[in-house]
């Protein structure tokens, strides 16, 4: 998984509609992270190192439910996301749901495991558009990164979405071992026949974070990819071309996931509910869908209302121009680097904590990748030999 959701883009959201005094207002879009399984195992991947297993997942009643609750609050676009989310045998019966409910869906999906009667169904089901990840420009370096072949399933992905007419959006995370390849990876996009490219320089949480070393790129890597990003938007007609931003060059935080519980929400797989969905490491107690009411956790939760609008600042953000533009950074940025989620997010150039930043991008570069995968099981200790 390595949605945008993480919070850095390059473009500004509205915010959602009018509240009433007091509360806040409506979130308009849920990110469901319908699995945390996935048969890829990109060290880049938003999901938290301590993956939620399979067996502590929602049942698909439960997702109806949360479909129908989210509509009702305000949600208007939901992402299908995981892990991968086809490999939930209930994805049509959800989709299903959420577009009865009116709400615009976006399966986010690594393309493995999805056929042309998959597909069928899930249009059937009411399936607005498709995000496909790819690694990288070649099937060899993809797939390398991925760390599975996975690269002919993506392409034969690919051509079943543009069969149907749907909405096609490639995502490709950046990172040191492909910043080289933003060209030949524009090139596949096109190929393909995606409408929309999100070229999505790595936010460090979860396995990405982990990875951190071995992932930053140079400043000369970011500008020359920077550049190509710029000559091809000259060229492209008909094709949005997305940058989302790198983190921890320009001292400018990214106004993360557009303010905490502003406007949208992430549905763990286990029903847990977070303002953004790397905060399943901060020290808050999140709610779960199946204690309340997605209203309830919106309008109502202390994890919600934590970092919410600007009361909890404190210096520098509490006196900067920027506060309402930015927010004051990322909350889980501020906790990983510092240990407290309520400190200036260290990308900040004005942060006191700025220069972790700094001797994180200059020590970059070394270092081997760690492929996400489930933890294993603690095993039992080794049965003590008798008479030994
Ligand atoms: Fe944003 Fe705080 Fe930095 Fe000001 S000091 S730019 S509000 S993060
Ligand atoms: Fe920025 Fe969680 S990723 S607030």
């Amino acid at each position: 998984a390595a949605v945008g959701a993480s919070g850095g883009t390059d473009e500004t959201v509205a915010v959602g509609g009018p509240a009433a005094a007091g509360e806040p207002a409506p979130p308009w879009a849920m990110l469901a992270e319908l699995t945390h399984g996935c048969p890829l195992h990109c060290p880049y991947c938003s999901n938290p190192v301590g993956l939620i297993p399979r067996s502590r997942e929602l049942a698909t009643a439960d997702w109806v439910r949360v479909m129908r609750e989210a509509a009702a609050l305000g949600v208007v676009h939901a992402h299908l996301s995981g892990g991968e989310p086809l490999l939930r045998a209930d994805l049509t019966e959800i989709t299903a749901a959420a577009a009865r409910a009116g709400i615009y869906t976006q399966l986010v999906t690594s393309g493995v495991g999805l056929d042309r009667a998959r597909l069928a169904e899930l249009v059937e089901a009411g399936l607005h558009s498709v995000q496909l990840s790819v690694q990288d420009a070649t099937a060899a370096a993809s797939d390398l990164i991925a760390g599975t072949r996975s690269f002919a399933a993506k392409e034969k992905a690919a051509e079943l979405v543009r069969e149907t007419g749907l909405p096609l959006g490639l995502n490709v995370v950046l990172h040191r071992r492909n910043l080289d390849s933003v060209d030949g990876i524009v090139e596949l996009a096109l190929k393909w026949g995606a409408e929309r490219v999100e070229l999505a320089n790595t936010q460090f949480y979860g396995w990405a974070l982990r990875n951190r070393r071995a992932l930053l790129p140079t400043r000369d890597q970011l500008a020359r990819a920077k550049e190509s990003v710029e000559r091809w938007r000259e060229r492209l007609e008909g094709v949005e071309l997305i940058w989302v931003v790198p983190d921890y060059f320009d001292g400018v935080p990214k106004p993360c996931m557009g303010g905490w519980g502003a406007i949208s929400l992430t549905v763990g797989p286990d029903g847990s509910v977070l303002p953004c969905p790397a905060a399943y490491d901060l020290p808050l107690e999140f709610p779960n869908v199946r204690d309340h009411s997605l209203a309830w956790i919106w309008e109502r939760s202390q994890a919600f209302d934590a970092y919410r609008g600007t009361a909890w600042m404190s210096e520098p953000c509490m006196s900067c121009s920027r506060r309402d533009v930015d927010f004051g950074g990322c909350r889980c940025q501020a906790y990983a680097l510092t240990g407290d989620a309520r400190r200036t997010d260290p990308a900040c150039g004005l942060a006191p904590d700025h220069h972790l930043i700094t001797e994180l991008v200059e020590s970059a570069g070394e270092g081997t990748l760690v492929y996400r995968r489930p933890e294993r099981p603690a095993r039992s200790p080794a049965p003590s030999r008798v008479g030994s």
